[in-house]
């Protein structure tokens, strides 16, 4: 692929208490670390160990809230929408009007980003590539979002919708994601450079931190797609870009122009 592919978002805002309806200002602190980590311009990129400062990814995508809307009529590419459901969850009801939610714009168009409250301490959580359209896109708790108002630490560096738009893009977790009764080193994330590692890693890990026989340098626990705290998140490797455009030359071809 040659060029920078542009990502058109929508930001549903779904909110029941007030603090919930966040500001533009917090929707477009998101939108400004999106570009900065899919283009590898992230300043925290220098905490990556130099062993693997080779293998590091620019993604070439780059978000801005949309402007025009389904029907082509000017949009600050933002919904606000008042709800009595008090809290969400992975059920998707977030996602229709007539589960207490909003309907998705078209989804070959509009990477759909839903802000609201999620409850039992989820952070967010994404549809892969291939689902239905009315569900597609990614959801955010509005803790969680962007790096201002009401986001807070140790997830207020806008990491969640990093991480779920490289789930949105058909990256897997870091470590596999085997069952709690399988070998934990038994499975792959499908990608080549990133190395086999056991479980995944929360909070903020000493490097290196070595399972499934991967030492010397042990995991990359500070790749996006495993589960350390924001400012420990700061990669994407050559292997994920790969994937990322596989989806982008395939099933998400509708937003190469
Ligand atoms: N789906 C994951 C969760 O809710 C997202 C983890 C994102 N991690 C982060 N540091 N922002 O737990
Ligand atoms: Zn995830
Ligand atoms: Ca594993």
């Amino acid at each position: 692929r040659t060029g920078i592919v542009q990502i058109p978002v929508v930001v549903h805002v779904v909110w029941n208490k007030e603090e919930e309806d966040i500001s533009d200002a917090q929707i477009q602190s998101q939108i400004d670390v999106l570009n900065k980590d899919f283009r590898k311009s992230n300043s925290d990129i220098s905490q990556v160990p130099s062993v693997w400062s080779n293998l590091t990814a620019d993604l070439g995508i780059e978000f801005s809230l949309a402007t025009k809307d389904p029907d082509g009529h000017p949009t600050s590419g933002i919904t606000r929408t008042q709800t009595s459901v008090t809290s969400f969850t992975v059920d998707d009801k977030v996602k229709s009007k007539s589960s207490g939610g909003e309907d998705a714009w078209p989804a070959d168009r509009y990477l759909n980003m839903w802000v609201c409250k999620l409850g039992g301490g989820l952070l967010g959580y994404a549809q892969f590539p291939g689902g239905p359209a009315e569900t597609d896109g990614v959801v955010i708790t509005y803790t969680g979002f962007g790096t201002t108002g009401t986001a807070r630490p140790p997830f207020n560096e806008g990491r969640t919708a990093t991480h779920e738009i490289g789930h949105w893009l058909d990256l897997y977790h870091i470590w596999g994601d085997e069952l709690s009764f399988e070998d934990p080193c038994s499975r792959s994330d499908q990608v080549d450079d990133t190395p086999n590692q056991a479980n995944e890693n929360i909070g903020v890990p000493a490097f290196p931190h070595i399972s499934c026989n991967n030492g010397p340098n042990g995991d990359m626990f500070m790749n996006y797609m495993d589960y350390v705290d924001d400012r420990c998140m700061v990669m994407f490797t050559q292997g994920q870009a790969v994937r990322v455009n596989a989806c982008l030359e395939g099933s998400r071809s509708s937003f190469l122009t």
